[in-house]
């Protein structure tokens, strides 16, 4: 009898490069133009551009890309997560087909904050069923997070990343000056994330954030204790993700701060980023620890405090809403395969995991979250406003 059964096995190999490279747009600076070179087969080569970045330093890639004579296509992408859509998805893959982008070489490049990572490397994903492409991230929240991660997505049907891949490029390249230009409520929305990774894994990085978290957003992150506060969140990050890369470990650290606010963030898309979403979250997921013993009153008071020194808004009306936040873990539990598997801080630094977090507790947790975030708001100078 013929074999009617058959197994395939077999084993990808991941390795991906995150370089900090100042000043990548100086003339001077040949870092780009080697790596572009190095994959060059005298092709036209796409670089897809976030269109704030675009108005701002334009001219400079053009430059840039002149002197080294690497011939390509700039095309100016939206920012806006709403327009983190299949739509821009097929408008990259319809640019792709057109300047002809072959399999491996000439591989696109994307310059942008998190929505423009996002969409260029769900395109890349699937233009030719995967292709290399190089990242470049220009916002603080893109610097420690995106560039890292090996997700791409965009919005579906009201949800956030409803649709994305696994496909981290092989390299990013983090040049922090580009954070000079970003807003300071987009510092602050990056500043998020980075207290996210202090709550659950690193109290030096939560205590940096504590004692100067206003200067270096005052600041926009040039400082060399931004760089060290930047240094920390990334090895955290890859620390996190590098064994469960593919997540299939659902239980995991790194998800603190989001659980319920995905939903929350979608609903309010007109009034919260997703930093800022993400740091009400563990405001929220604070209070729960505080009503599990673990967090003393003292400490869910330092964490608030932590969250508005970095200009992060500690209160919304939609942590309120307690059916809104039900709706929210029940699609962030389909996400973790019917768990809550709740991330929740059991000291500064060190994260662990709730699965019977009930309705009323949550409630409760959110009355608790309003009356400490109201303490911190009249704190904040600029939530709310793009400066
Ligand atoms: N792939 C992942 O693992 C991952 C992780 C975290 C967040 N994300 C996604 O990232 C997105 C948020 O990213 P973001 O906060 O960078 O937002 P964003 O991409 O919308 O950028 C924020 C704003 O800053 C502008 N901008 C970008 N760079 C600039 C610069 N240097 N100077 C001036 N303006 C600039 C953009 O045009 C935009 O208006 C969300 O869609 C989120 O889902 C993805």
């Amino acid at each position: 009898m013929p074999p009617s059964r058959w197994t395939v096995s077999t084993r990808l190999d991941v390795r991906y490069d995150i370089r900090e490279t100042p000043g990548l747009l100086d003339p001077a600076n040949p870092t780009l133009a080697d790596i572009l070179t190095s994959d060059a087969r005298g092709g036209l080569r796409l670089v897809l551009v976030d269109h704030a970045v675009a108005r701002l330093y334009g001219a400079r890639i053009e430059q840039y890309l002149k002197e080294y004579n690497i011939s390509h296509r700039l095309l100016e992408l939206s920012g806006d997560e709403n327009r983190k859509t299949m739509g821009q998805v097929l408008g990259i893959i319809s640019a792709l087909n057109d300047v002809g982008t072959l399999r491996v070489s000439d591989a696109p490049v994307a310059i942008g904050g998190g929505v423009v990572l996002d969409v260029v490397g769900l395109a890349a994903s699937l233009y030719r069923r995967g292709i290399p492409h190089t990242r470049i991230p220009t916002t603080l929240l893109a610097q420690v997070d995106v560039s890292v991660a090996a997700k791409t997505g965009v919005n579906y049907q009201g949800y956030r990343n409803r649709i994305g891949s696994y496909n981290p490029p092989p390299l990013t390249l983090i040049d922090p000056t580009f954070l000079r230009t970003v807003s300071a409520r987009h510092i602050s929305n990056g500043a998020g994330e980075i207290f996210k990774m202090g709550l659950i894994k690193d109290a030096a990085l939560f205590e940096l954030l504590e004692r100067c978290g206003p200067a270096l957003v005052a600041g926009k992150f040039q400082s060399t204790t931004a760089a060290e506060a930047i240094g920390r969140a990334i090895a955290g990050m890859i620390d996190e993700l590098e064994n469960n890369l593919w997540e299939k470990e659902l239980r995991r650290a790194v998800d603190h701060g989001h659980s319920f606010s995905p939903l929350v963030e979608m609903r309010h898309v007109h009034e919260l980023l997703h930093g800022e979403a993400v740091a009400l979250d563990c405001l929220l997921s604070a209070v729960i620890a505080h009503g599990r013993g673990y967090l003393g009153h003292h400490t869910i008071d330092r964490i608030a405090a932590t969250a508005a020194g970095l200009g992060l808004r500690t209160w919304h009306p939609a942590f309120g809403d307690t059916a809104l936040l039900m709706q929210a873990l029940t699609d962030t539990m389909r996400h973790r395969n019917g768990n809550q598997n709740l991330p929740v801080v059991r000291e500064i630094g060190r994260a662990t995991f709730l699965n019977d977090v009930s309705t009323e507790e949550i409630s409760d947790a959110a009355q608790h979250m309003r009356r400490l975030g109201e303490r911190q708001e009249p704190k904040l100078a600029h939530h709310g406003t793009n400066r």
